[in-house]
């Protein structure tokens, strides 16, 4: 259980938000200890972190009565869990590179404990290629990030780059305890469709769509985080596996409902693949040459697996929730789905303009038969972690 934290404020605008992120731990009964960077000092005041922590306020490495109080690397043990919030692009490279020519740098590099980092900068800064290198490095080194969200930027750019807001970080962090410690989905079985299919046309060619798998790959994670005993079946995607769910590719859709109901029995089934909805009847063997005719497809629907697993009178899992992808009429549309289909809950969204598909960022509006929740704009990792959240309180009630 997460008690105490050690929050590494560094220099950026969003600072002020970390103030109320301190107010809101405290009022969790969570200790926290704050180490201000030079340029986060900038941004608020040691004074205004000492008295909302209620704790001395750490800034300089080779401080003499700061080291006899609390050496640097005790600081860096002397916690549960790190939190850099707001993380600039600065010490984001420096903790990708281990660089450490400050306290709060050479914290990062002695603690052995786990380290949340919260990013806030300029949307080019955030999309820079060092930047995304940098992240995937401290990622593949066991580093969780939070957010960042999209939105109206201090510099009047507009984009990803906003630090997370206080409460979104606490729910991270909750998550996180959550998955390290009580696992409150432990005696749970899931399997998460994700990623498009594809229906071969002959042996080159095929029908499918701009699915990327991020979403359904986050809820994997997530609930594999949770403790579910979890499976993702996917259809072809460039993304990293999650690590931890059992894994079953698959291209067509009839491959992916015959994956799905052989994991039958199973308390959840999240269908979140982009499923071609037609496949081909007239495919070739070989390839399609040109002939200067006009050619046509015959195409036949496919099985529609969320409607198929929702309605099943043996081992209908408890709870079985789709997505719906629309462009336009978002909430109407994803009503009817939900009804005719027979699942329990439905995350819409609007994916016109490119609007989701590819995107790291993703607006749901939730839907169950009682309950239309329009959430936040928040990255595909938060809206897994919001999901989890609400299937955890879903058995738990
Ligand atoms: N779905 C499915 N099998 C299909 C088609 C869709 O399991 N053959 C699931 C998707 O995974 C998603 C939900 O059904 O959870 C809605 O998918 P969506 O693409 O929004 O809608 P469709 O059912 O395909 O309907 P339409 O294309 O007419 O909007």
């Amino acid at each position: 259980m997460i008690k105490s934290i050690l929050l590494i404020i560094t220099g950026g605008i969003a600072a002020y938000k970390s103030l109320e992120l301190i107010r809101k731990l405290k009022e969790r009964n969570i200790d926290v200890t704050c180490v201000l960077t030079k340029s986060g000092s900038e941004f608020v005041t040691p004074l205004s972190v000492a008295s909302l922590s209620g704790n001395h306020v750490f800034s300089e490495l080779f401080n003499l009565t700061d080291e006899n109080k609390m050496g640097h690397i005790e600081l860096s043990r002397s916690t549960d869990l790190v939190l850099v919030a707001p993380a600039t692009t600065n010490i984001i490279s420096k903790m990708a590179y281990g660089s450490c020519d400050d306290l709060a740098s050479t914290i990062l590099m002695a603690t052995n404990k786990p380290v949340m980092v919260v990013p806030a900068m300029n949307v080019r800064m955030w999309h820079n290629a060092a930047t995304q290198r940098n992240i995937q490095t401290l990622i593949d080194d066991g580093i969780k990030f939070i957010g960042p969200n999209k939105g109206d930027m201090a510099c009047g750019e507009y984009g990803l780059g906003r630090m997370s807001e206080p409460q979104e970080i606490i729910n991270s962090i909750i998550e996180y305890d959550n998955s390290l410690i009580h696992q409150p989905l432990k005696n749970f079985s899931a399997f998460v469709t994700a990623g498009p299919t594809r229906e071969k046309i002959d042996p080159v060619r095929f029908i499918s769509n701009e699915s990327s798998g991020k979403q359904g790959y986050a809820i994997a994670q997530s609930l594999f985080n949770m403790g579910a005993k979890t499976t993702l079946i996917t259809g072809p995607t460039n993304i990293p596996l999650p690590e931890g769910p059992s894994i079953i590719k698959v291209n067509t859709a009839e491959e992916m409902l015959d994956a799905c109901e052989q994991q039958l029995p199973a308390d959840i089934a999240i269908c979140s693949a982009a499923v071609s909805d037609y496949r081909v009847n007239n495919k070739k063997n070989s390839k399609i040459k040109k002939t200067g005719e006009n050619i046509s497809l015959d195409l036949s629907e496919n099985p529609d697996i969320l409607n198929r697993i929702s309605k099943r009178n043996a081992n209908r899992p408890s709870l079985v929730i789709g997505f719906a992808a629309e462009t336009g009429e978002v909430e109407k549309n994803a009503k009817l789905k939900l009804y005719s289909k027979g699942c329990d809950w439905i995350l819409a969204n609007d994916v016109s303009d490119g609007k989701v598909f590819n995107q790291d960022i993703n607006k749901i509006t939730f839907i169950t038969d009682s309950i239309t929740e329009k959430w936040n704009e928040m990255s595909k990792d938060d809206v897994a972690s919001k999901l989890s959240t609400n299937i955890i309180n879903h058995f738990s009630a």
